[in-house]
């Protein structure tokens, strides 16, 4: 069992160090080696997804992923920037779902914007198409037409793309609530038209779970209103790049949620939901709970070890029932610990 890790930029390597220490803790006798892959990358290899760690990520059986991106990358020109890194990985892998579940831990219900009886006991998964869609759709770009720039991008589907991800949906749901909420643009769409269409066809392969469509825009409102009407939320890639940093700011706290991208196999991806945090990178103040979730989400889905993925959640659970807090989550009466110390809680309750 072979784990390519790759640190990344800003706060990853910290936050990785901690899932690391974890992943050793658990005695599971997973291989692993470090790659480069964003800023890092480009700094030593002029290339934000070098050869090198092409190879490993495709040897692999999972990929543990820090964060990338910077303000020194940012005027980079595309292909020189950390973001098309990540873009390649997933493509590349074939990690064409991508799973963002948002859940609130009652110990930071406070740390939420919303009134906590809309977010108290609030658990959705947000089922995201990762490689398909206007992201990665041809043409594309920045032309000067009749006397002035033009920019343009393609969104498109094919009916596999669709039916494949709505299935992983599906077969997520009937391990939760048995409950999908499938998200377009249907009524000025095309591509989404045919998206809804499908949907509907794949729903009859699952008659046990309810299916039910909302535009885009109704979802952002909805998610808001009252996010505890969903279980499953099933959308394109873009429309799910939104939606998940939405869904992840009911709970407040962004640093307590992981992420995993799989493809046919359950081969996966898995990373924090939140960015490199340039701004208190070196600190040691960075919260590490999220990619150890994400540690538990890879036992979960590419190793096929429940008991060991629920021993990791439990853990997490255990260290903020007592009372350990990263800056992010902190609040009066808890106990303010650095990046180390919280790896260090984590591994003492494990
Ligand atoms: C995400 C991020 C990426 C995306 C960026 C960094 C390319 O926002 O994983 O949601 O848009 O997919
Ligand atoms: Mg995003």
């Amino acid at each position: 069992m072979k784990i390519c890790v790759l640190p990344g930029d800003g706060i990853g390597p910290e936050i990785t160090a901690e899932a690391v220490r974890v992943l050793k803790a658990l005695d599971l006798k997973f291989e692993m080696e470090e790659a480069l892959l964003g800023g890092c990358a480009i700094d030593a290899a002029n290339d934000p997804f070098p050869p090198a760690t092409q190879k490993l990520a495709k040897e692999a059986d999972a990929v543990l992923l820090g964060a990338v991106g910077g303000p020194q990358w940012d005027n980079n020109p595309r292909e020189l920037r950390p973001e098309s890194g990540l873009l390649r990985i997933r493509k590349d892998l074939g990690l064409f779902a991508n799973l963002r579940p948002a859940i609130l831990y009652p110990e930071l219900a406070n740390a939420s914007t919303l009134k906590p009886e809309v977010v108290a006991g609030l658990d959705i998964l947000i089922v995201r198409e990762l490689t398909g869609d206007i992201y990665f759709g041809q043409p594309r770009g920045i032309e000067f037409k009749n006397g002035e720039r033009f920019g343009f991008n393609t969104m498109h589907y094919t009916e596999s793309e669709i039916r494949r991800i709505l299935r992983v949906a599906f077969a997520a749901a009937r391990k939760r609530n048995k409950r999908v909420c499938s998200v377009d643009k249907m009524n000025v769409l095309e591509c989404t038209q045919l998206w809804r269409d499908v949907a509907k066809e794949v729903g009859k392969e699952y008659p046990d779970v309810e299916l039910s469509h909302m535009l885009v825009d109704n979802a952002a409102m909805q998610l808001v209103k009252n996010p505890k009407q969903f279980d499953v939320m099933v959308t394109g890639n873009m429309f799910g790049d939104i939606l998940s940093d939405e869904a992840s700011m009911l709970t407040g706290s962004i640093g307590m949620l992981p992420s995993a991208s799989l493809d046919a196999n359950n081969k996966g991806l898995y990373e924090p939901s939140h960015g490199s945090a340039p701004d208190i990178a070196g600190k040691g103040v960075a919260n590490p709970l999220a990619t150890i979730l994400s540690v538990a989400m890879m036992l979960r889905y590419t190793f096929a070890n429940e008991a060991a993925a629920l021993r990791v959640e439990a853990v997490v659970k255990k260290v903020l029932a007592q009372g350990f807090r990263t800056g992010d989550i902190y609040e009066a009466g808890t106990r303010r610990v650095g990046t180390k110390e919280m790896g260090d809680a984590v591994l003492a309750a494990l």
